[in-house]
């Protein structure tokens, strides 16, 4: 066994001539937060889109828990707690943000179907009530309770992308992949969006996979770095190693 909740193995990806992916192996664990980094068009947020089921592999293969879910969708993937969050933001621009993580929840049914919506029968009333409250709290963790009632639309960047995060982890996500999350945040927002990723990790053993530009940001919350360049894997290790690596240094941190 791998130990991976979620595993990419062999994966290739092509767009026309351009091989965005060339079989890359990369696997994610409970409980750990690992860092994706690598230069533009390293095929970051493809990998992202293959891992998540928006696009289909040329080759390989995607394991959840070692199981192939190649051709599962993206919802059934997310039903299974594979979530993720975009590079370019995907909020309910004219909802609230309270609205936004409210919806974000999954309906548990309870039997009866619409008809028991309909009736607001009390085990509905109660549902209702306790996607509420599970609002308001994702809200505070992510340090954006005084936001509820905003228009997503309406907002900063940052706090956007804050937004995007709690409707990620508004139903307890297996595995978090997070895309560019901190990019446009202020120093405190990062540091509310670090602590998040850490306590969703060391807490409830999810799986985080996060892409970001920032190193510092990247080497400070992960427990180990992958780096993508050109397709595939150039490195991987722990943050000291990867970033004392004279391949990756040449590739991407430059003089960092
Ligand atoms: N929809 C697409 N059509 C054509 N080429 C694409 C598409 N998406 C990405 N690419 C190409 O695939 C490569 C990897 O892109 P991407 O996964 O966005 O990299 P990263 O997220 O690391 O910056 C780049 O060369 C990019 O131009
Ligand atoms: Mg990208």
């Amino acid at each position: 066994m791998s130990g991976y909740v979620l595993h990419a193995v062999g994966v290739g990806v092509r767009f026309g001539g351009v091989r965005a992916l060339t079989g890359v192996d990369l696997g994610v664990r409970a409980g750990e937060v690992c860092g994706l980094i690598g230069p533009n068009g390293a095929g970051k947020t493809t990998l992202f889109d293959v891992l998540s089921g928006i696009r289909r592999p040329d080759r390989g293969r995607i394991l959840l828990d070692g199981a192939d879910i190649t051709r599962r969708s993206p919802v059934w993937r997310a039903r299974h707690g594979v979530r993720r969050t975009f590079q370019r933001q995907q909020l309910f621009g004219r909802l609230s943000v309270a609205d936004n993580v409210l919806v974000a929840q999954e309906w548990r049914g309870g039997g009866g179907g619409p008809a028991a919506d309909l009736l607001a029968l009390p085990a509905r009333r109660a549902r209702e009530r306790a996607r509420r409250v599970r609002t308001e709290q994702v809200l505070a963790d992510c340090g954006i309770a005084a936001l509820g009632t905003s228009y997503a639309g309406g907002l900063p960047v940052g706090q956007a992308r804050m937004v995007e995060v709690a409707r990620a982890v508004a139903d307890p996500p297996r595995v978090l992949l997070l895309d560019e999350p901190a990019s446009g945040m202020s120093a405190p927002e990062r540091e509310q969006l670090a602590a998040v990723v850490r306590r969703l990790a060391a807490q409830d053993g999810c799986a985080v996979l996060l892409v970001e530009h920032d190193v510092a940001f990247v080497m400070d919350l992960c427990t180990r770095v992958v780096v993508l360049d050109l397709g595939s894997v150039l490195a991987e290790g722990d943050p000291a190693g990867v970033r004392a690596d004279p391949l990756v240094r040449e590739a991407y941190l430059g003089s960092a």
